[in-house]
Order: C-alpha cells, then sequence, then structure tokens
C-alpha cells in the first residue's frame, strides 16, 4: 500500500491518460501529484489546466532520457510512487517513424528505471518496501488474435507486430529485469485500448469525431473488420490505481473493456450518436471512406481481465454505450481544445498519413 502522506511521480502526465489519471488522482486521493513530461506534440499543459492552482499538483517539463534530471527530481520530491505513462504512443507514427518510439519507449523506459533503482536503493527500509514502479503497458504487446481465438491472459507470449508494440514489449521486459535482477518493487499493467476526453485526434474516435463536425471523410482502414477492445480512460485510471494499491510486485495485471467491437463498427456507432446531437439533415455516415490498410494491421484484441477482478476486485464501469455518449458530448463541448490541438503540426501528420490515400471502396450501410 502507498503513504497516504507523501506524492506520487507521473510520467507522461500532460498526455491523453495521464492527464485523466492525474485529474482523477487529484480528486480521489489526498496525496500530491508531481508530473515529469516533455511536452510533445502529444503532451498538452490544457489537460490540467483545471489543476493548474491545486497546491498538490507539480508540473516539470523533461525528458525521461535524461537520467540526471530524472535522479534530481527524484530526490527533490521524495515519491512513494512512480507511474510511468510517458511514451510515443501512436503506431501509425511508429510505422513511418519508428527511431522516436525506440528513444523514448526503450532507451527512456530504461533510463527512468536506472534513475529509479538509484533512489529508490538510498531509501529508509521501510519506505523502500513500501515503494511502487508501475509501468502502464498495452496490449498490442501480445500480437494478434484469430477470430475465434481465447483473449490475451498475462501468460499469453509476446508476439508485437509493430514498431509501437515492440518498443513497448520492450520496455515491458526491462521493467521485469528491474523486478528480477534487483528487487525493484514493479508493477505492470497492459491495457486495451481506451477512449474518452483529451485524447489526441490521432486517434480512431477523436479523428472520426473531428472530421465529422467538419464534414470530412472518415478514414477507415482496409475491411474495417479489425477488432478492438475498448476501455473507458476513466475506467482504465481507476484500474491503475487499483494495482497501485493492492497489486503484487513483480505481477502484470490485463485491464480491458470486455468490449469487443469492429472498427467499423465503431464508426458507425459514432456516427448514429452524432446524428442525435448534431444533426446535419444528412447521415454521418455517408462521409464513412475505407481507405488503404495500414502495414501490418493486428487484426483483433481481446484481453482476459479475470485476474485483476479475481484478485483485485477491479472491473470496468462504463460500458461502451454510455462511454462513448459521454466522449462524445465532451468533444462537442469544448471545440476549443481540438482547434488548439490540431494547429501547428497537426495537419502536416494528416497530409503525410491520409492525403496520398484514396478510397477503396464505398460503403454499405
Ligand atoms: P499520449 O501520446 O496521449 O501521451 C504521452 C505523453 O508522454 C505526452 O504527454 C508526451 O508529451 C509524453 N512524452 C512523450 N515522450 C516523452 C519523453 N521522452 N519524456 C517525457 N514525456 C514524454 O499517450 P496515451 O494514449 O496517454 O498513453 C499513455 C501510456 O499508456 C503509454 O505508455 C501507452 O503506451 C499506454 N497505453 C495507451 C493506450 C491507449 O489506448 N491510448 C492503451 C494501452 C496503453
Ligand atoms: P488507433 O486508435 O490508432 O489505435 P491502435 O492502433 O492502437 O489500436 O486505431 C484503432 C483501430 O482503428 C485500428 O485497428 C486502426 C483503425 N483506424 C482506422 O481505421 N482509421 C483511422 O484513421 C485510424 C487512426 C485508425
Amino acid at each position: 500500500m502507498i503513504s497516504l502522506n507523501s506524492n506520487i511521480l507521473v510520467t507522461g502526465g500532460a498526455g491523453f491518460i495521464g492527464s485523466n489519471f492525474v485529474l482523477q488522482w487529484l480528486t480521489e486521493q489526498r496525496t500530491p501529484v508531481t508530473v515529469l513530461d516533455k511536452l510533445t506534440y502529444a503532451g498538452n499543459m490544457e489537460n490540467l489546466a483545471s489543476v493548474q492552482k491545486d497546491t498538490r499538483y507539480g508540473f516539470v517539463c523533461g525528458d525521461i532520457v535524461d537520467g540526471a534530471m530524472v535522479r534530481r527530481l527524484l530526490d527533490k520530491q521524495s515519491p512513494a510512487a512512480v507511474v510511468h505513462l510517458a511514451a510515443e504512443s501512436h503506431v501509425d507514427r511508429s510505422i513511418l517513424g519508428p527511431a522516436e518510439f525506440i528513444r523514448t519507449n526503450i532507451v527512456g523506459t530504461f533510463q527512468l528505471l536506472e534513475a529509479v533503482r538509484g533512489y529508490w536503493m538510498e531509501l529508509p527500509t521501510e519506505q523502500r518496501s513500501a515503494f511502487r514502479f508501475l509501468h502502464v503497458s498495452t496490449d498490442e504487446v501480445y500480437g494478434s488474435l484469430k477470430p475465434t481465438a481465447p483473449a490475451f491472459t498475462e501468460e499469453t507470449p509476446y508476439a508485437p507486430n509493430s514498431p509501437y508494440s515492440a518498443s513497448k514489449a520492450a520496455s515491458d521486459h526491462l521493467v521485469r529485469a528491474y523486478y528480477h535482477t534487483y528487487g525493484l518493487p514493479v508493477l505492470t499493467t497492459n491495457c486495451s485500448n481506451n477512449y474518452g476526453p483529451r485524447q489526441f485526434p490521432e486517434k480512431l474516435i477523436p479523428l472520426v469525431m473531428r472530421n465529422a463536425l467538419k464534414g470530412l471523410p472518415l478514414p477507415v482502414y482496409g475491411d474495417g473488420k479489425n477488432v478492438r477492445d475498448w476501455l473507458y480512460v476513466e475506467d482504465h485510471c481507476d484500474g491503475i490505481r487499483t494495482v497501485l494499491e493492492r497489486g503484487v510486485p513483480g505481477q502484470t495485471y490485463n485491464i480491458g473493456g470486455r468490449h469487443e467491437v469492429s472498427n467499423i463498427e465503431v464508426v458507425r456507432q459514432i456516427c448514429t450518436i452524432m446524428d442525435e446531437l448534431k444533426p446535419t439533415g444528412k447521415p454521418y455516415a455517408s462521409l464513412i471512406s475505407f481507405v488503404k490498410d495500414r502495414l501490418g494491421h493486428d487484426r483483433r484484441y481481446a484481453m482476459d481481465i479475470s485476474k485483476i477482478e479475481r484478485e483485485l476486485g477491479w472491473l470496468p464501469r462504463e460500458t461502451f454505450a454510455s462511454g462513448l455518449r459521454k466522449t462524445i458530448h465532451w468533444y462537442l463541448d469544448n471545440p476549443e481544445w481540438v482547434e488548439h490541438v490540431t494547429n501547428g503540426s497537426y495537419q502536416e501528420w494528416i497530409n503525410m498519413q491520409y492525403i496520398p490515400t484514396s478510397p477503396v471502396g464505398a460503403v454499405s450501410q
């Protein structure tokens, strides 16, 4: 159990999941949070604007690859735990440019682990045994499932297929090694696809919503039948807190929504809710456009979450229908957030990723 009197350090806390985690933590827990974030294109101070004045919140702009800086920060803040979310997180970007994924996800996690190990070894005995390093990872490390294959368990062998998932798998292995070799009290969570407020509109759900509002094509890769297991981001954050408080060091925990759905179905459901909340006189589904498939596109992910349910009593609270509706409401209520994160380099990304691809088929409704 982590101490309620000392703070935690959250890497990547200005990103999508990190900011939702920090906001939830400050609402649910008593302890202070320091965020360490490099503020890449995916990091956004606006995500944390509502807690700027909270005296329990602190922000440091920095790179996890800079181990000496991380060590100084740890010595200064004396956190009882580190929750590690900083990463390059978008599969398509990893296909176009893997180098940054190797740098942050592998080298960065290594440097962070080294800094944490040095800090942890010098803690007084009681604090050393209570300390936790929680590494947030993904279901994508397990590879791709056949349509009727059982869902991934914590025992499923790693078989990553994209530079993103390979870099996350490498970081998971490093975290595991620091437990087995040095006894660092680590926890790893592997989670399925998240959605919810503050997700950068390069990922499927916010990208489709943004395009729909602008009357732009809604790009669906390949035949649209790739399946993902979707989890509302606040449920994921709640799962991370559960594992942090009650997880057994050295263990890994799968987190997921128990909700498998194909991409085309996700896009259709967004269109249906948008037709109701923001009607234009023309169904949004008429904007659906099948485009060239992602290279090496994993067909199906599904998570068996029975371990975290059985051992820690965690289950998702939100259904996909209720979570999606909440998410769409948030994007409709926060158009300025979308405007701010999509000016600058965003358009360059969209041009590189989508403009050269032409639709490859019409949509059957
Ligand atoms: P994100 O891309 O929205 O945010 C990543 C954050 O990390 C950003 O704030 C960015 O500025 C920061 N960052 C990047 N490189 C950094 C560096 N070198 N040093 C310090 N900060 C750096 O990502 P997300 O979707 O919030 O994902 C967070 C974590 O959860 C990642 O580790 C990701 O692999 C994992 N995860 C994500 C999902 C998902 O569906 N989004 C699912 C499972 C696991
Ligand atoms: P994404 O949100 O990028 O998450 P991940 O690749 O980590 O699963 O993509 C979710 C699914 O949606 C994935 O199968 C790829 C697909 N997709 C599209 O069909 N069109 C798009 O424009 C995007 C970004 C993703």
